[in-house]
Formats: C-alpha cells, structure tokens, sequence
C-alpha cells in the first residue's frame, strides 16, 4: 500500500427504495459524512448525517447498466488517516498530469442539484458516475481527477466486456487534493487489454464560485430569488462535478441524466432523450436523461437546471435555443441571437466544409457567469451581456459584442471541440483560431458593419503593447511547461488570444484564404473527434499549398518564428537606398531580453508596401535585403504593411516619415483607413521605444482635426492614452486638455450637426466615432459636452420611466453627469443599476458609477465589489478597474487591493483573464520611484497568498512601472512644450470651450 493513504470511515445508514412505472429505483441513502459547507473539505471525517441517492440507470442508448447494489460498509484502513505524508514529486499522484495507463470510453453520470437551500447544508448536489475504461499498461493504481467532492461509499471496480475476467479488490482510496485525483490502489493489478468500469458516489457543494457544477441566482419579476444549477468545466473544473480523467485528450462518450424539479427545465450538451417522473416523500422529481455524446473532451460538458425560458430559430436546418431568465425572454432579448447564429452556423459549415456535427445547438445566458462566454458543445454559455440584446436599450457596441461572440464560440464548435487540442500548451491555437475566425463569422451575420477590420485595434495593437516587452513570452509553450491548474490558467492571456488571432491571419492572408480553408478543411476532417498538436495544422497547411502556390520556405518554418519566439519585429524601411531591415521591437529600448531564441529574433516576414496607388508584396528572410522598388525619390511615399496584415511595426527613414505626415495632412485620404491608424500607432510606439522623437509621434495627430474616420481615431486615442495616464496627475495635463479639445471640437460639431439632437449616425464606424466625440469632449471637459449631458441626465432623473439617453451615448453620457454630479446624481444610478431590465444597462451604469469626483462615493463603491449582494462576483474585478481608471479613484483602488489582497485573491485569483486585467488596472498609472517601491513591497508582503492567474501581470506591471518612469523623466518637459504650440490660441472656438 502507498504512503500515506487510509481508507475512509465513511458508513452507510439507511437505504429507502422507492419504484417507478418503469422500475426506476432511487436508493436514498442516509449517510455519516464530515461537512464543510463552503469549500467542502476532501477529508472524509465522520461529521453528521446527510442524504445522498443512488439515482436509477440512465435510460439512454449506449450504456452498460452499473452492477445492482450499493456501496457497502467500509472496514476502518489499516494505517489510520494522514500517516506519514508521501515525498513531494515521487509518487504519480503528486504529478498533475494522468499516466495514461487507463484510457476512458464512456461515462453514465447522474446528478442531482438542490436549487432549495437545506438548513444544514445549504446549496449542494449528489451524483453518481460510472466511468468505462480500457487498461492500456497493467497497473494496481488508478487515478480519476476529483475536486472538492466528497466521495460517497467505496468505489466499486467491475469488468466489462463480453469474456469476464477477474477484478481486484481495492486495497485503498482517498482523495489527495494537492493534484486533485481520487486515488486508488489495487490488490492487483488490472491487465493490460481489458476493460472495467468505477462507480462512484459523490456529494458537492453547489456553490456560487462560478466553477464546475455551480449556482447562479437572480431575482425575478415578483421580486423572487431563484437558483440555477450550472456548469463551468474549462480547463480543469469538471473534476468538481464528477470524478472523471479531466485532460482534453481522455475524450469519451458520456450519457448525462439529472433530477429536477417539474418546474424546472434540464439541459445538456445533447438533446433530450427521456423524461420520467419519481415521488419521494410527497415530491415529485423529473429525471431527465440525454442522447449519448459524441466522443469529446470534459472541458466541453455542460448541464444546467433552471427555469429559463427560450427563443428559437424556425429557420435553420439545426435546431437553435436561445435560453434565458423568462423576463429577458418575453422582452424578445434573445432574438438577436437567434436570428444571427442560424446565418454563422451556416457560415462555419461551408468555411470548415464540415457539417454542424450535433443535433442541436442551445445557447443560454447566466445571470452569473466568469468569463464572457464557453463553448461547451452544443450548450453554449454565456454572461447576458454577450448574449441577450435589446433594440432599445443596447448600444452598437452591445449588439457587436453579442455577433462577435457567438461567432466565437460556434467557431469553437468545431476547431477545439470536433478537433481537440492534445494538451493546454496549446490553448492559443484553439482561442487564437476562435479569436481570428470570429471576425468572419460576424462578418457574414452583419456584412454592412466592415467589423473584420476592427482585428488591428482589438488584437493586433492591443497584445501588441504586451509582446513588446522583454516579459513576454512565446506563443507556444512546452507540454511539459504546463502542468498545474493555475499555470493552465494563465495562458488565457492576450497573447494566446490576440496575438494567436493576428498571426493565424498573417498566415491566411500569405496563403490566400482558400489554400488556408483547404488546408484546415483536410485538417477537421482527419482529426474529427480527435486532438491534435499545433504542427497537426500546420502539415495539413502545408500539404494546401504543396498543390498549388510557392512559398519562400515550409508553412512550419514560417511560422515557428512567430509562434516559439515571443515578440515581433520593427521593418525599418529607407526609402533613400530601398534597404529594409529587421530588429526585434522592444517598447523600453533599456530592458533586457533574458528569453533565448534559437532564431535569435528575427523573423520570416512577408512584406506588403503601397506605392504610387500600387501594391506590391515580397518576403523579408533574413535581418536584410535591398528591395530596389521601395527606393524612392525626394517627394515620393510609401507605406508598408498594407491594412496591417502583418505581425510587425514600420519605420522609416525620415524623408519618407515627412512625407507622410504632409500627405495626412493634404490628403489624408489617399491612404487606406487602417494605415492612417497604423502612421498614428506605430509612431507612438517607435517613440516609445527611442526609434523616433515623441513630439515626431504628436506630429502625427495634427490632421486629426479632417479625419472622420473611427479606426484612425480610435488608434489615436488609444495611444493618447498612454500621456492621459502618465500626466493627468502633473501640470502637463493643462495644455493637454487644450489640445485634445481643439482635436476633437471638430469632429464633435460634425456630429452634432449630422444628426438631429444626437440620434444614431447610420454606419457602423460612425456611429462608433460619435462614441468617441461624445467621450472625448465630455472627457476632457468640453463644456457644451457637459451641459449636454447633464440636461439629458437630469431629465431622465425627473421621468426614471422614460430614459431619454440616446443608447449608444449612455455611458458616456452617464459617467459625465455622474462626474459632474453629486450624491443624488450617484445614487440615482445605483437605483437604476438594481432595476436595469437588461445587464447591458446595468453595465453601462456600472462603469459610469465609477466617474464620480467624490472620494467618500469611490471608497463606499469599492466596499460593495465586496458584498455579492450589491456587486456580482463575476463584475467585482472589472468594477475595480473600472474605479482605478478615474484618476481620483486611482490612488484609492490601489490602497484597496493592497488592504483586501488575501480575501481578493481568495475569491477571485483562481479564475482567468480578469485578474491580470485587475493588476494591469490598478498599477497603469504607476509612474514614479514611489509607485515602484509599493509596487515591490506589494510583491514582496503577498508572496505567500500568491498572484495566481496574475502573476505575470504583475512582472509585467513591475516592468512598465519602470519603463513609465523614464519615459516621464525623459518626455515630461518636451511633450508639455508640444502641446503648448500645438494649440492654437487665437482659436476662437477654443476660448469658448471652458
Ligand atoms: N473558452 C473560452 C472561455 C474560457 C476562458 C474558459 C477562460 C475558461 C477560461 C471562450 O471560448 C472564450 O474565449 N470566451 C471569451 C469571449 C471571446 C469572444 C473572446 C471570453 O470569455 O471573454
Ligand atoms: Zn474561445
């Protein structure tokens, strides 16, 4: 026997049977268990009594019924609980990852949530699974992940298959909690080629930590709380809802059943098989079962008891639902949804050339839900605002996010769930995929929108900023690199996202986008309900192209220098000699690179350039080559990586850098839109990273005043960001103001005058760019902005039935009369954020709360991301961030974390992108030595509670803390002497404007 196990001292009490018509038994079984309501201690500690049922065997197709009988009494272990604990690192239960001797086929799971709070043990569910597994190599130990579940009775080990073949006792069980797996050991060992099944019985918490089997609640219309049971299993949390070999590539078929309640609907990944009906001490419980699965990973299980209602779409060959609270329903905010997945579905059918492979596709928006969104296969979940939209109430934005969404995740329906990444190292193949294809897919549900440009602001320069740093790190990680859940976590980062968008898109565009489909279609097709490994991919691409185009090398070779090196490069291009060169493009010229590469940083990079109207293209192989096209004379332009399809930035010898700024200026127009931004973006950074001169990169700006367009605008304020964020503490941010406002009245006024009282602009971009000019100027203080606001908002304050805030302008309409306002002003959106019918609203009223000047209302605000009654859980972290962006709440947000560092990171670390986005919020002001020193105090004084998923984010924060304090010292003096010449005083319309 292994060191340290001990057999549990579980015991069985009673057992009341109870039949239905169809000779359905439910065995209630009464049993003696320790109880640790909240985090459901692993220890199995004989505590007090507790029910627990052995539910029926699930009636569906496909299934082994489990043996009859129930768990008999288990003899006290030889060597008692906790003898001598097991050397770290030597045993296979203290390695995270499954040894792969025993491979799973099937699953029979049933569970059972109690949506009605018990006195005694609160939320919590039972369950009952039976896994069929194959002895791949003989072994006396099996190891099934489970977390936070109290195992019920000893597992029972039986032999499947047709000729029988002997089953050896257990010798021990426990569960060890370090690596999650319930251990158990054998008499001897189970022999290689055979098949068994393990039954387990199981009780749970069904707590409100967003993770596994969990509960969301809400309050309905007559002022109701109801409860909902649902799940969250990507990565690693199906190991919470029922003990199962939870890696991605032990894929199986599953037969789900639940019991709920008549009033409740049950739903799963497939559709509903049967519905019977038992009565248990004057109760009556429906047991729903499913259609067996498809062969597919854990990660993608979904089963939800609610009492949702949905929507459906009549027209499409596949069955579509979109389920929500009834409410939500009845006021038709699912509708969007519906009509527009019929058209992605369908989308996603003839990009991949793989049918849809289930038989129906739900979708359902949780009032409480961690990320925006989980493709679980053929249940999607989502948090209400990706999901549900209403005509009235939801901005563009809103309606954008929802097609964005969705897309997202159908396009996992197949790329992550048909075909499965073989282990976690590879996650940014499977989000980068979504994160690029998702663009194509709301695309063709909203054709007029021109959304796929939007990639370059939302990926491209937004992990730009991150892959820029000497803490980066590379796309692709080692299998072996990966191994605990919360380094799984971590990779949910915008590098495996964004950066894994912009360079499947490189790679599509160098291809063509039909050598790409061809490619991933042959791909789909080879590996369906089978996992992969990124070079899987690649080969299948490779194998496109072998029949039809040259490249200057293999689609592998390529693209190993863009996925197993980190950052990117700067082209510099002369246009004096034609010279183009390459160097890795770091945003602190000072810091060092402590990362090798084999390919030294540099890259294979293909080049697009636009001259004379002409495009042209070439590859860039080496560190450089002369390109005898791109010599030009005196008065001559050019411009490079045309729509930014490239994964790098571009310099240029500064006669062309003029000319460029001339041509903005003259002529903006001649450039394509995005390589307007593009001048503006990659100026910035180059200044940043001591390419260029800052006041070269401001220089950029001045046509900002012509330009009507909201990509080049919205490049232009993300960077302008970056000066608010390091001056509006210090007295550059006077002449800044000034500058901002003369940059944007215009565009202001056009809009305006565009439309009658601030109604919606018809295009998508515009009505976008009227976003910007409403929360520019209100922003910067424009009165006429201010007024405008406050008039709105007070009228809306007098008549609270009627809001009379245009949608789209809301939230910067909202944070402005908050900002300008008072206490009544604040608590009349915190009554209207409590009341918001639709989550979009409450959103929008979330973030605006945090724009008030008063310190007394910013500090109350923070207390409630305490209270989950006042601030979800799912919202605590972005409403935090939300408070540090005010430059008033900055300091007090900051203080805040520091105080509650241990309770934060207990509640909210384990989880994903939002905690670094915590750590990135709070510190991005974070600009002098001061700053630095809490900074590393911070670090320091926490190292034993840990940062989690935020741990790079805070070597990251550590980094541009740094980076930011010389860049102040060395920009402050010229960049406020920039913005005083750069207004224009005898501007009259700007001496009005304050
Ligand atoms: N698979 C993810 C959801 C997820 C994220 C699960 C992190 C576990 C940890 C899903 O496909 C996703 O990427 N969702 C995004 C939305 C998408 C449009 C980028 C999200 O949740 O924000
Ligand atoms: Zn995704």
């Amino acid at each position: 026997m292994g060191k340290g196990f001990y057999i549990s001292k579980a015991v069985l009490l009673t057992g009341v049977v109870l039949a239905t018509a169809a000779a359905v038994t439910i065995i209630a079984l009464a049993v003696v268990y320790a109880q640790e309501k909240a985090n459901n201690s692993e220890a199995q500690q004989p505590d007090r009594p507790g029910i627990s049922t052995e539910p029926p065997a699930p009636g569906s197709p496909g299934t082994e019924p489990p043996a009859p009988g129930s768990p008999g009494t288990e003899p006290p272990a030889p060597g008692s609980p906790g003898t001598e604990p097991p050397a770290p690192g030597t045993e296979p239960w203290d390695r995270y990852r499954l040894p792969g001797d025993l491979v799973p086929d099937h699953y029979d799971v049933t569970l059972w949530p109690r949506l009605d709070e018990d006195p005694v043990k609160g939320y919590y569910f039972t369950g009952n699974s039976t896994v069929y597994f194959r002895c791949e190599q003989a072994t006396k130990l099996i190891l099934v992940h489970s977390h936070k579940l109290k195992v019920l009775g000893e597992p029972e080990l039986r032999a499947v298959g047709a000729s029988p073949h002997p089953v050896p006792t257990l010798d021990s069980w426990r569960l060890h909690s370090k690596t999650q797996f319930l251990v158990i050991v054998l008499s001897n060992p189970l022999s290689k080629g055979n098949r068994y099944s393990l039954q387990t019985q199981f009780e749970g918490a069904l707590a409100d930590d967003l993770s596994g089997f969990y509960r969301s609640q809400y309050v309905n219309e007559t002022g109701h709380v109801r409860v909902i049971a649902t799940t969250q299993m990507q990565p690693t949390d199906a190991r919470k809802a029922f003990p199962c070999f939870d890696e991605p590539a032990m894929k199986a078929t599953f037969n789900i059943t639940l019991y709920h309640k008549e009033e409740h609907s049950a739903i799963s990944n497939m559709p509903e098989y049967e519905r019977t009906t038992i009565h248990d001490n004057g109760m009556t419980w429906i047991i729903t079962s499913f259609e067996k699965t498809p062969k597919m990973s854990t990660y993608l299980l979904a089963f939800i008891v609610s009492d949702f209602a949905y929507d459906y779409d009549s027209t499409s060959d596949t069955e579509i639902r979109i389920w929500a609270r009834k409410q939500a329903i009845e006021e038709d905010q699912g509708k969007y949804a519906a009509n527009v997945t019929g058209k992605i579905l369908k989308f996603f059918e003839n990009y991949y050339n793989v049918s849809y492979p289930l038989p129906k596709s739900d979708q359902i928006a949780l009032p409480d839900f961690n990320a925006g969104a989980m493709e679980n296969w053929g249940l999607i979940t989502y948090r209400e605002t990706a999901l549900l939209y209403d005509r009235n109430l939801s901005s563009i934005g809103n309606k954008e996010r929802v097609v964005t969404v969705i897309a997202h995740e159908l396009a996992h329906q197949w790329f992550g769930n048909l075909v499965t990444i073989k282990w976690w190292n590879d996650l940014w193949l499977n989000e980068g995929f979504a994160s690029y294809v998702e663009y194509l897919g709301a695309d063709e549900a909203e054709p007029e929108w021109g959304v796929k440009d939007l990639i370059v602001l939302d990926d491209i320069y937004r992990v730009f900023a991150v892959d820029a740093l000497a803490s980066s790190h590379p796309l692709s990680s080692e299998e072996t690199d990966i191994n605990t859940p919360a380094q799984i976590n971590e990779l949910f980062d915008a590098i495996s996202y964004s950066k894994g968008a912009s360079v499947l898109r490189m790679l599509s565009d160098f291809l063509t986008e039909t050598i790409f489909v061809k490619g991933l279609n042959t791909y789909l097709r080879q590996f369906s309900y089978d996992n992969t490994i990124y070079k899987d991919l690649f080969e299948h691409l490779q194998k496109a192209v072998n029949a039809s185009i040259t490249l200057p090398t293999t689609v592998g070779e390529i693209m190993s220098r863009w996925t197993l090196q980190m950052g990117f490069p700067v082209i510099t291009i002369d246009t004096t000699t034609g010279t183009v060169t390459q160097k890795h493009f770091l945003l602190d010229p000072n810091s060092t690179v402590t990362r090798p590469s084999k390919f030294n940083y540099t890259w294979i990079v293909p080049i697009t350039w636009m001259k004379g109207g002409i495009e042209n293209s070439t590859w860039l192989l080496d560190s450089q080559k002369t390109i005898l096209e791109m010599k030009l004379d005196e008065k001559e332009w050019l411009v490079a990586n045309i729509n930014v399809t490239g994964y790098y930035r571009v310099n240029y010898d500064e006669t062309n850098w003029k000319n460029l700024v001339n041509l903005l200026l003259t002529n903006h127009e001649d450039l394509p839109v995005i390589n307007r931004a593009q001048i503006m973006a990659d100026s910035f950074n180059l200044a940043r990273a001591k390419y260029r001169e800052t006041t070269a990169a401001l220089d950029t700006t001045k046509y900002l005043v012509k330009e009507l367009e909201y990509i080049p605008w919205q490049a232009a304020l993300d960077n302008l960001a970056y000066f608010e964020l390091m001056f509006d503490r210090t007295e550059v941010f006077g002449p800044m103001k000034k500058y901002m406002l003369q940059q944007v009245t215009p565009l202001y006024k056009h809009f305006e005058n565009l439309t009658k009282n601030w109604t919606q602009p018809d295009s998508h971009m515009d009505q976008y760019n009227q976003i910007n000019a409403v929360r520019v100027a209100c922003g910067y203080g424009l009165k006429d902005c201010e007024v405008m606001a406050q008039t709105f908002y007070w009228k809306w304050m007098a008549n609270p039935n009627d809001n009379p805030i245009p949608v789209n302008l809301k939230t910067s309409i909202y944070c402005s009369a908050i900002a300008s306002g008072d206490e009544a002003e604040w608590n009349f959106a915190w009554k209207m954020f409590q009341n918001a019918k639709i989550a979009t609203e409450a959103d929008k009223l979330r973030s605006a709360m945090a724009c008030t000047r008063h310190t007394w209302l910013l500090n109350r605000y923070l207390h409630y991301t305490l209270d989950s009654t006042k601030i979800r859980k799912q919202d605590a972290t972005s409403t935090i961030t939300s408070i540090a962006s005010n430059v008033i709440g900055q300091s007090l947000a900051w203080n805040f974390i520091r105080a509650n560092w241990k309770f934060i990171f207990e509640q909210y670390g384990g989880g994903s992108f939002s905690f670094s986005s915590l750590i990135k919020g709070v510190t991005q002001r974070f600009s002098t030595e001061f700053e630095l020193s809490q900074l590393e105090q911070f670090k320091t004084e926490n190292e034993d509670v840990g940062f989690g998923s935020g741990t790079r984010a805070l070597e990251q924060a550590l980094e541009s803390t740094k980076a930011n304090i010389r860049w102040v010292n060395e920009n402050k003096e010229a960049v406020q002497h920039w913005f005083l010449n750069a207004v224009n005083s005898t501007n009259p319309a700007l001496n009005s404007l304050w």
